[in-house]
């Protein structure tokens, strides 16, 4: 019989911010898929354990090998399995209905929340590892816009990102619930700092009159 696969979001890396649901979860699975930070989240169960490679077609094939021979696996994610994760591509690439997503915290959540914003209306793109681009109608006519994103270059990005957005505020939340967690609200025209963390968030909130 073949096992299921339960995708399960970690929060946004402070040990305190995994869900207890997560923890039920790992604790009952066999083989528990991803990064070894978040991994390390999970000290007491012993599970076998694996690194995932980060392309979603490499790293399917391994959780369907492990599920097919009847054992299930968790796959941790960042944050929660609906923002930019590999949920999706799992789900697309393995057998229909062996995948279950089990929510955790976003980062977007808590950077949304430490800087006292609602994020209901926000719209969220990603420059993760890639430049996003020009933004398209329903980003730039958003009243919050959250980027993704981190590391080098980044700090350009936010830069044209703010030029198209129009007159905002700039929040970067970096780190977030580690012990390096860095909070920055840029005053306005100020400049973006040049070397943002790997793990960065710009929320750009619209000055509406
Ligand atoms: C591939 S996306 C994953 C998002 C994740 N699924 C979530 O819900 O938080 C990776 C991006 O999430 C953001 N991120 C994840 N953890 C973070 C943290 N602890 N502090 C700040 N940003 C974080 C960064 O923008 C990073 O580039």
């Amino acid at each position: 019989m073949t096992g299921i696969v339960q995708i399960v979001g970690c929060g946004p890396g402070g040990s305190a911010w995994v869900l207890p649901r997560a923890r039920e979860v790992v604790a009952g699975c066999d083989v528990v898929f991803g990064p070894s930070d978040l991994q390390a989240l999970f000290p007491e169960y012993r599970a076998a354990r694996m690194d995932l490679p980060s392309r979603v077609e490499t790293a399917a094939p391994l959780v369907e090998a492990a599920a097919g021979k009847g054992l299930n696996c968790a796959v941790l994610v960042r944050g929660d399995c609906g923002v930019r994760s590999l949920a999706k591509g799992i789900e697309r690439l393995l057998p229909a209905g062996i995948c279950r997503r089990v929510p955790g915290l976003s980062s977007v959540q808590v950077a949304c929340a430490m800087f006292g914003v609602d994020w209901d209306q926000a719209k969220i793109v990603s420059a993760h590892g890639r430049d996003p681009g020009e933004l398209d109608r329903c980003a730039l006519e958003a009243p919050i816009l959250v980027l993704l994103g981190g590391g080098d270059g980044f700090g350009v990005v936010v830069e044209r990102v703010a030029g198209s957005f129009g007159p905002c505020r700039i929040k970067l939340a970096s780190d977030l619930t580690l012990p390096t967690e860095r909070l920055v609200e840029l005053p306005a025209g100020g400049s973006v700092p040049s070397n943002l963390p790997s793990r960065t968030i710009a929320i750009f909130k619209k000055d509406i009159q």
